[in-house]
């Protein structure tokens, strides 16, 4: 007996101390295959990490899946460092990406992106959230049961967290229940066209559908996002008869910036109701992708003024490219509303810049290649759709650096302000309390999207952005506390989840 206690008992003791070493540094999550990392207490330290309070170099202490301390570098010998630390020297520290418009396709078309596909590319891109549009999917999001569809398709099957938006159709507009229903799901708002939107389960709106789905938002403080076009006599196909269908400029002039400006104006009309005082006060109007750059921003800033509640996003492709260069035939430039000319496109940087343009958006909206027409290039009746969503940070970063975008802004506009949008609190920001979804990136490494790059979105032919020379790479995302891409690697198990309202 007296041998067993010997023997046994420094065993145990022995025994012990490693299971509750393993416990603090967190080899669970290594073992459930959400993490490259052996641990969940960590530091991740850097000389540049982006803070609600500027740049400082420092350190992030991550335990479990919050951010639990920030420490700047001279109170960092000051602590007792529990944890490991990850060195990562000059490289960029910021909040991980929020994506508010990505089409995934998922369910019923997940040959043209998917779940797993798309999230794994967003998690290569240092995006850690993104919100899916409820268009290009099979059946559209525009009820409570099918959203339950688009849930059970993304559940276990996603690298990154993901929120829906519901559709907002002339089928469920006027029905204050069925809105209700879908918004109380948990789709964090809704989205509209005013225009067809390519898809036949998801017709157009006008603005009395809109008036109406504002009201019951209103009840929720939850947004609408509306695609602003609207379609003009001036531009019906007719007109383009004779005009050459794989020039650019054909397919151009078919949506011309009257068409934003006169949708953007029918739109003022019921935004007025999101005002203080207003019937549909606590509700928000969100103009996605807008790409003129004149009189639609004008009186998106006219409405600001008179206290509409109401913001504006473009995307990277309306800021990297511009008409001149697209070439005869080039469909992976097709997008609605059109990429413009080059004059548009300084003014809408400087709109970004001065925060007139509130934030920006993927708009990721792949197909399968056939759909783009490669082969014979007819811009009118290839699929409208750029396809980026794992090159938003580097495009950006590297258009951006012309005029002189800094760290701070690029978290404004895919961080703090998405957040907003979307309603996540505890996303956006590297503060205490949030989430800890870290994007580490190196804003001076410069690279081809070439053959040898590791791309993830399904269809990489299609993206306008293959070939292109790029700086600003992604060394590793860390989504709740998980690292999950590391330098071309995912993490084994999809461990992104849902996010519902
Ligand atoms: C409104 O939707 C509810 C389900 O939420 C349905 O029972 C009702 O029939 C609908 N009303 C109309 C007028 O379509
Ligand atoms: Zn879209």
């Amino acid at each position: 007996m007296e041998v067993l206690q010997r023997k046994i008992l420094p065993l145990l003791t022995l025994l012990s101390s490693f299971l509750l070493y393993y416990y603090l540094n967190g080899s669970r999550t290594s073992h459930n295959g959400c993490s490259l990392l052996q641990h969940s207490h960590y530091w991740i330290k850097s000389k540049r990490i982006v803070t609600p309070e500027g740049i400082i170099a420092g350190a992030v202490e991550v335990k479990g899946q919050k951010i639990t301390s920030v420490l700047k570098e001279k109170d960092w010998h000051e602590i007792s460092k529990g944890g490991h630390v990850l060195e990562y020297g000059e490289a960029v520290v910021m909040p991980g990406l929020i994506d508010v418009h990505a089409h995934l396709d998922d369910p019923g078309r997940s040959d043209w992106e998917g779940f797993p596909s798309g999230t794994k590319a967003a998690a290569a891109g240092g995006i850690t959230t993104l919100v899916d549009m409820p268009l290009n999917s099979f059946p559209s999001t525009v009820s409570e049961e099918t959203l339950k569809l688009k849930i059970k398709a993304a559940e276990k099957n996603i690298y990154v967290d993901v929120g829906f938006w519901g559709g907002l159709v002339p089928g469920n507009a006027f029905n204050s229940s069925y809105l209700e229903a879908l918004l109380q799901a948990g789709v964090l708002g809704l989205k509209s066209f005013m225009c067809p939107s390519g898809i036949n389960d998801f017709p157009m709106t006008d603005v009395s559908h809109i008036k109406a789905g504002l009201s019951v938002l209103a009840k929720f403080g939850r947004p609408l996002l509306v695609h602003a076009e609207v379609q003009l006599d001036s531009t019906k196909e007719s007109d383009l008869d004779g005009d050459d269908p794989q020039s650019y400029y054909t397919y151009l002039k078919s949506r011309p910036p009257l068409m934003e400006e006169e949708a953007i104006r029918q739109l003022l009309t019921v935004s007025k109701d999101t005002s203080p005082g207003g019937p549909s006060e606590g509700a928000h109007l969100h103009v996605v992708h807008l790409s003129d750059a004149s009189s639609s921003l004008e009186l998106i800033e006219e409405a600001k003024r008179n206290g509409h509640s109401i913001t504006v996003e473009t995307c990277p492709h309306y800021l990297a490219f511009s008409a001149e260069e697209i070439s005869e035939g080039d469909t992976r430039f097709k997008c609605a509303p059109p990429i413009r000319d080059a004059a548009n496109k300084e003014k809408l940087w400087e709109a970004l810049v001065i925060g007139k343009i509130d934030m920006l958006s993927s708009d990721h909206s792949p197909t399968v290649p056939e759909l783009k027409l490669f082969g014979d290039g007819n811009f009118l009746s290839a699929w409208g759709g750029i396809s980026s969503l794992q090159f938003v940070l580097p495009v950006t970063w590297s258009h951006g650096r012309k005029y002189g975008v800094t760290l701070e802004q690029m978290v404004r506009w895919w961080g703090e302000k998405p957040a907003k949008l979307a309603g996540q609190q505890l996303k956006g920001a590297i503060a205490i309390g949030s989430y800890a979804d870290i994007v580490v990136w190196d804003p001076d490494k410069e690279f081809y999207l070439d053959d040898n790059y590791p791309t993830f979105i399904k269809h990489p032919s299609i993206s306008p952005y293959l070939g292109k020379r790029l700086a600003g790479k992604v060394f590793a995302t860390f989504l709740r506390g998980n690292l999950v891409y590391k330098e071309g690697k995912h993490a084994r198990a999809a461990c992104g989840v849902t996010i519902l309202a």
